[in-house]
């Protein structure tokens, strides 16, 4: 038993998905979310430039915290630096590219598959090498198309999750997706499952939409399991930010679909 925290952050709000399933699987734990919203949106930044913002973050939660695992919830930051991170904290470090590869594998039926991330994620190439690692590991093969879509971050972040601004800026974006045909679309950015219901009117009914959040949260559990570090309890949610305090608490609690009493400051100065 072990009733450290667990440490969770994103560049924003999208950890949050993250958060949420993991207050449903595994709700004995305690949580420090930190969301780096002072310094969002990693998307469009050098991924060394990310990797050192994800380093800072990691080793905050660790020292300051004294978290016993890491969810590393945004996809950005662990395409840039999940290697990294393991090798710089001594405590476990769980991502969201795996998790959701292997969520979006067992759904697909015509192994047609799309990924949406930030353009720094889809540009890394980290998803096209987890689904080659997870096919050869697998024996399948799967077809997959990629695609960036740079603005969904920021209406998520303004707390717009379905004007027509968002809907035009979606079939734009989406349109290649379409026209490939896939039949499984995974949410490659923890964002993104806040826009599910735009996202889900453009591509149409046949496509199923896979979120990391619920599949990293397994993945959570399992390694809690295995090292024999769960809580014994009560669990409880601390979140952090780097930008506006107040913003956070209002669209967190909105987001998240419960009060949040607080919030503290993070100030990287
Ligand atoms: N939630 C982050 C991700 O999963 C968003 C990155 C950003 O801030 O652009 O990639």
């Amino acid at each position: 038993m072990d009733a450290r925290p667990i440490g969770v952050f994103d560049s924003g709000f999208g950890g949050l998905t993250v958060v949420r399933a993991l207050m449903d699987l595994v709700p004995q734990e305690r949580l420090v979310y930190l969301g780096d919203t002072g310094r969002y949106p990693y998307g469009p930044r050098p991924l060394e430039e990310v990797r050192a913002f994800a380093l800072q973050i990691a080793k905050y939660l660790v020292g300051e915290h004294g978290v016993k695992l890491l969810v590393v919830a945004c996809n950005t930051a662990a395409a840039a630096a999940l290697d990294e991170l393991v090798a710089a904290v001594d405590v476990p470090v769980v991502g969201v590219i795996e998790p959701g590869v292997r969520a979006m594998l067992r759904v697909t039926e015509t192994g047609r598959v799309g990924v949406i991330g930030t353009v720094g994620t889809i540009g890394s190439g980290a998803y096209q090498r987890s689904v080659g690692q997870a096919c050869e590991r697998g024996g399948t093969t799967a077809e997959l198309v990629c695609a960036a879509c740079p603005g969904f971050v920021e209406f998520v972040e303004r707390g717009d999750l379905g004007s027509d601004q968002v809907h035009v800026l979606a079939e734009r974006l989406l349109a290649p997706l379409r026209e490939s045909e896939v039949d499984t679309l995974l949410l490659g950015c923890t964002h993104y499952p806040f826009l599910a219901r735009t996202i889900a009117d453009v591509m149409g009914p046949e496509v199923v939409l896979v979120s990391s959040a619920e599949e990293t949260a397994f993945e959570v559990r399992s390694v809690l399991g295995r090292l024999d570090m769960s809580s014994p309890g009560p669990g409880g949610q601390q979140f952090s930010s780097s930008g506006d305090v107040e913003w956070f608490r209002a669209l967190g609690a909105r987001l998240l679909g419960m009060e949040i009493a607080r919030v503290e400051p993070v100030d990287w100065d």
